[in-house]
């Protein structure tokens, strides 16, 4: 275990000196609202939260926590499901809230130049104003900040179309663990130039720096959309579903998959009504966009008799745009409704597409080996299944023996299936026990060295990724 130091009064004036006296706070409030994200129920109390506006004030905090030997965290909108910005070593919590403009919107060169403390939706909005289109669109888009997105490299329904957030991202301007102000690459389109330090800071969870600017690419703002929400009384039919559509040449904007307890427990917990007839154990929600409407409108019948073949039942379009936004609350809500049932832990299973019943089935037996309950949901065309394991009336022993055994048998399968243990929410604390079921002993010697000469003292975001990080 890493020993850090303790926040003493001489650090609290120099960090007074820094950020000013009114963006300091060890209020127990403060301390308690950093204490956690929206991973599991775990709270971590930080010692003091700063609220810098500028990266050269960034930079003073780090050259401090180099010096005192003091963990530092960064923080965005506490979204993160996988325990990214919890202070688990205390110290400082470097909250981004302050960095909220969008600097510019570059529509020459269809550009955004933006702070990482804005809101993913505000965004949005702001590019879709002047007909641009940014599509990255986590669950929780209406609260997350994009310097978050990048720590973690956020994804969201329209991934399987448009990708994810790293490939929105050209350049960024990062304060690395030892204080130096860099940019990563340059505001191009196409880089070969040297190695790709955007892509190595996007997904590192804030472990190699922290972000201060970032350029994305925009691209045009898709004007028309249909939405169908598709029943299925065979949930591994709908899994197999999935892969027929894209064999057949066609791209939705979002495919998403909702096991039928999700549905259940999404209608308990907002006030959206969706049929549910008995017998059906999950549904499809498919989404195509573009510019021209009989194109989308050929596009669903195509989509709609490659169901059939997979015994779909009735196909419900949504009529209006009231009726898309009430599916895509439902949708967006269904890790919340299930948080609000039971304690639970959420697993972002990912595997090829075409391995996605294997992985459902596969899930739902280890569940019984190991006697506990899942609700899957998640971003079927990206074979991204969220998994949300739910603790219910099982006793704190079965819940801290069986329920880890039984997760890393989830992950083993899905690395023997070709995927991976997180599409979309990280590491973070969490999963960093299962990183050794992705990775052998040379691919994690690789990482740690990154860490290492980006951080040699280990101040920055510890006790993150690496189980046996060589600072603690
Ligand atoms: C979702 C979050 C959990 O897809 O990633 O709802
Ligand atoms: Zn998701």
């Amino acid at each position: 275990m890493a020993h850090y130091a303790k926040i003493n009064a001489t650090h609290l004036s120099e960090l007074v000196e820094i950020v000013g006296q009114g963006n300091v706070f060890t209020d127990s409030e403060v301390l308690i609202d950093n204490s956690h994200d929206y991973t599991e129920d775990l709270r971590f109390l930080p010692e003091v939260v700063v609220k810098p506006r500028t990266a050269e004030e960034i930079s003073s905090i780090l050259k401090l926590c180099n010096r005192e030997n003091i963990a530092a965290t960064p923080r965005g909108a506490g979204t993160g499901l996988s325990g990214g910005a919890l202070p688990v070593h205390g110290g400082i919590v470097v909250s981004m809230e302050r960095f909220n403009s969008i600097l510019n919107i570059d529509e020459r060169n269809l550009q955004a130049l933006v702070e990482p403390g804005v809101i993913n939706q505000v965004f949005q909005e702001a590019v879709n104003e002047k007909g641009l289109f940014y599509p990255p669109d986590p669950a929780s888009k209406g609260s997350c900040f994009l310097g978050g997105n990048l720590a973690e490299c956020a994804g969201g329904p329209k991934a399987v179309k448009y990708g994810v957030t790293k490939d929105y991202v050209l350049n960024t301007e990062v304060v690395l663990p030892t204080g130096e102000i860099i940019w990563t690459g340059a505001n191009v389109l196409k880089n070969s130039t040297g190695y790709n330090l955007t892509q190595l800071l996007i997904g590192s969870e804030g472990t190699l720096g922290i972000i201060t600017k970032i350029v994305f690419r925009l691209i045009p703002l898709p004007t028309e959309n249909l939405l169908m929400l598709v029943p299925f009384r065979d949930a591994g039919k709908a899994c197999e579903a999935v892969s027929a559509i894209f064999r057949a040449g066609l791209t939705p904007s979002a495919l998403e998959f909702m096991e039928r307890d999700c549905i259940e427990f999404v209608m308990k917990h907002t006030e959206v009504k969706i049929p549910l007839p008995a017998g059906i154990q999950a549904h499809l929600l498919i989404e195509v966009d573009g510019m021209d409407k009989e194109v989308l409108f050929k596009d669903c019948e195509k989509i709609s008799s490659i169901l059939e073949q997979y015994d779909c039942e009735e196909v419900l379009f949504a009529e209006s745009s009231q009726q898309k936004a009430e599916l895509w609350r439902a949708r967006r809500s269904a890790g919340e409704a299930v948080k609000s049932h039971s304690i639970y832990k959420e697993e972002d299973t990912v595997v090829p597409r075409a391995e996605l019943s294997k992985l459902l089935s596969g899930v739902k037996m280890i569940g019984k080996k190991y006697g506990f309950r899942s609700v899957c949901y998640g971003h079927a065309g990206d074979g991204n299944l969220h998994v949300n394991i739910i603790k219910e009336d099982m006793t704190d022993e079965d819940w801290n023996t069986k329920v880890p055994q039984g997760i890393r048998e989830i992950f083993e399968l899905c690395v023997s299936l070709g995927g991976t243990i997180s599409g979309e929410h990280g590491i973070g604390y969490v999963q960093k026990p299962y990183l050794n079921i992705a990775f052998n002993e040379s691919q994690l010697n690789l990482m740690r060295g990154i860490k290492k000469l980006f951080d040699p003292n280990g101040i920055l975001n510890p006790g993150k990724i690496f189980s046996d990080s060589y600072a603690e």
